[in-house]
C-alpha cells in the first residue's frame, strides 16, 4: 500500500467526511507542494488563501521557531506583548481603532456579529443584512449570515436576525432596512460565491446608506484581506470606502490559527470584560506567526507584486476565451481570480491536479487561483501552460491544432467579441449577470 493509500485509509476509517479530499500533501515551500508519493505540484490555491506568503516562508518559520520555544500561550487574564504589537499594527493598517483576536474566519465573523449587536441593543436593533451568495462560515450564526441554503440546510432552527439582499445592488440593500437593522455585512470580493468583486459604486452606496440609516458597515476581509487583492484589505479597492469593522483570518497567521476581528474609534470599546472572549485568541505564538507575515508581506512589497502580476496572470488567462469555447470570463483582483466557464468546473480542476496544478472549483462554474503573492514569474508561466494544456484536452482538443487555429482566428474574433472588448478595456471585470446570478446547488468540497 502506498503512503497516501494508508493515510486514505485512516480517513476513512476515522476522521469525520466533511471535506471531499483528493491529494494527501507533506510538505510545502513557496508556492510548491509535495504529496506522500514525492509527485510536487504548483499550489494556486494556497490553502484557500492561507499562505498568502508562500509554504514555509523563513521569517514565519523562524518567528515561530523562537516563540514556541520561549511560550506558546498565556491567558488572556494577562498582557502580552505580541498581542499588543499586533493590534497596533492592524489599527494601523486598517481603521484606526482596536482589535479582538480569536482562532478562525467564523470566530471574527462571529465577534463582528456580537459586536455589532452589542452596539445596537439600547436602540433595540440587532438585524443584519448580508448578501445573497455570501460566505460568512460554518458555526450556526455565520452559517446563518451565509446567503446560501446549502450552507444552512439541514441545521434549522438557525439564529434569527439575518436577511439577505442582492450584493451589488444597492436598492435591494436600501429595501431590507427598517428600525431593527443595525449593520451591513459584506465580502468586498465574494470568494465562495464564485470571485465576484463588489462595484466601486455599489460599496460607496453601502457606505452612505450606512452613514444615512446609523448602521454599521461590516466587511469579511477573511478570504480577500492580507494583500490578497493587491491592497492590505478588500474594500481599499474602492477609493474612501471604510467600514466600521472587519473580520481576518486564514492568511493573517500564514497557517498558524488566528483570527481578528479590527474596528475603529467608534466601536472601539463597545466589549467589555465579560462580554466576549477566547481562551486561545491572540496568543503569543499565533501572534508572533501573525507578525512576521506582516513584516514579510511589507519587506517584499507583495501587495505591488500582487497587483502586477496578478494582473499579467489575468491578461493571460483572458486570451483563453478566444481560444477555448468553454472559457467565458475572468475576473477578481490582484491574485484573487476566477475562470468562469459555461459549465461545471469540477472536471477542470481535477484534470489541473492531475497535471500539477492545484486550484478550486467555486460556485460550480468558476474555477478559483489564489497563489502566493510570491509566486515566481517562471511559475505563473508554468501554471498557465499547464491551463492551456488542460483546456485544450477538457474541450477535447488536440493542443497542438488549437494552437494554430486561434493564432489564425484571434484577430478576428477580438474584433468581432464583445466581451473581447471589454476585457481590452479593463484588466477587472464585472461578472457576467448569468453567473454572478447562478446559485450554487452541492455542498463544494471546501471551505
Ligand atoms: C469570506 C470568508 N469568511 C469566512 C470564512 C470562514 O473561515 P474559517 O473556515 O476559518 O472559519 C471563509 C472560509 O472560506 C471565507 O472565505
Amino acid at each position: 500500500m502506498s503512503k497516501s493509500d494508508a493515510i486514505k485509509e485512516l480517513y476513512k476509517q476515522y476522521v469525520m467526511p466533511t471535506y471531499a479530499q483528493s491529494l494527501t500533501l507533506v510538505k510545502g515551500n513557496g508556492t510548491k507542494v509535495w504529496d506522500a508519493d514525492g509527485k510536487v505540484y504548483l499550489d494556486f490555491m494556497a490553502g484557500i488563501s492561507v499562505l498568502n506568503v508562500g509554504h514555509c516562508h523563513p521569517k514565519v518559520v523562524e518567528a515561530v521557531r523562537k516563540q514556541v520555544a520561549q511560550a506558546t500561550h498565556f491567558s488572556n487574564l494577562y498582557f502580552n506583548g505580541n498581542q499588543a504589537r499586533l493590534a497596533e499594527r492592524l489599527a494601523r493598517l486598517g481603521l484606526g481603532g482596536k482589535c479582538f483576536f480569536g482562532n478562525s474566519g467564523a470566530e471574527a465573523n462571529e465577534g463582528l456579529i456580537k459586536l455589532a449587536r452589542l452596539w445596537g441593543h439600547e436602540k433595540g436593533r440587532h438585524e443584519i443584512i448580508t448578501m445573497k451568495n455570501s460566505f460568512h462560515g460554518r458555526t450556526l450564526a455565520t452559517a446563518a449570515a451565509t446567503g446560501q441554503d446549502k450552507i444552512q440546510k439541514g441545521f434549522e432552527p438557525l439564529p434569527v436576525g439575518f436577511v439577505y439582499a442582492e450584493f451589488n445592488n444597492l436598492e435591494s440593500v436600501r429595501a431590507l432596512v427598517n428600525d431593527k437593522t443595525v449593520a451591513v455585512l459584506l465580502e468586498a470580493i465574494q470568494g465562495e460565491g464564485g470571485i465576484v468583486p463588489a462595484d466601486e459604486a455599489f460599496m460607496l452606496g453601502v457606505r452612505a446608506l450606512c452613514d444615512e440609516k446609523d448602521l454599521l458597515m461590516l466587511c469579511d476581509e477573511v478570504q480577500c484581506g492580507m494583500g490578497r487583492t493587491g491592497h492590505w484589505f478588500g474594500y481599499q479597492n474602492c477609493a474612501g470606502v471604510k467600514p466600521d469593522a472587519f473580520s481576518l483570518a486564514k492568511a493573517l497567521g500564514s497557517g498558524y490559527p488566528i483570527g481578528a476581528v479590527v474596528s475603529n474609534a467608534k466601536l472601539a470599546d463597545v466589549f467589555q470584560p465579560g462580554n466576549h472572549a477566547s481562551t486561545f485568541g491572540g496568543a503569543p505564538l499565533a501572534c508572533a506567526a501573525a507578525l512576521a507575515t506582516i513584516d514579510a508581506i511589507e519587506e517584499e512589497h507583495l501587495l505591488d507584486r500582487a497587483r502586477t502580476v496578478g494582473k499579467q496572470f489575468a491578461d493571460e488567462m483572458r486570451k483563453f476565451i478566444l481560444k477555448y469555447e468553454h472559457v467565458k470570463e475572468v475576473r477578481g483582483k490582484g491574485l484573487m481570480l476566477g475562470l468562469a466557464l459555461d459549465q461545471s468546473a469540477k472536471p477542470l480542476a481535477s484534470l489541473l491536479i492531475e497535471n500539477g496544478l492545484l486550484t478550486l472549483a467555486t460556485a460550480e462554474t468558476v474555477c478559483r487561483f489564489l497563489p502566493p503573492l510570491n509566486v515566481k514569474d517562471e511559475e505563473i508561466e508554468e501554471a498557465l501552460e499547464i491551463l492551456d494544456d488542460c483546456l485544450a484536452q477538457w474541450h477535447g482538443l488536440g493542443q497542438k491544432e488549437e494552437e494554430e487555429s486561434a493564432q489564425e482566428e484571434a484577430p478576428e474574433q477580438a474584433a468581432e467579441t464583445p466581451a473581447a472588448a471589454a476585457w481590452a478595456e479593463t484588466s477587472e471585470t464585472k461578472p457576467a449577470d448569468e453567473a454572478a446570478a447562478a446559485a450554487p446547488t452541492e455542498p463544494d468540497a471546501a471551505p
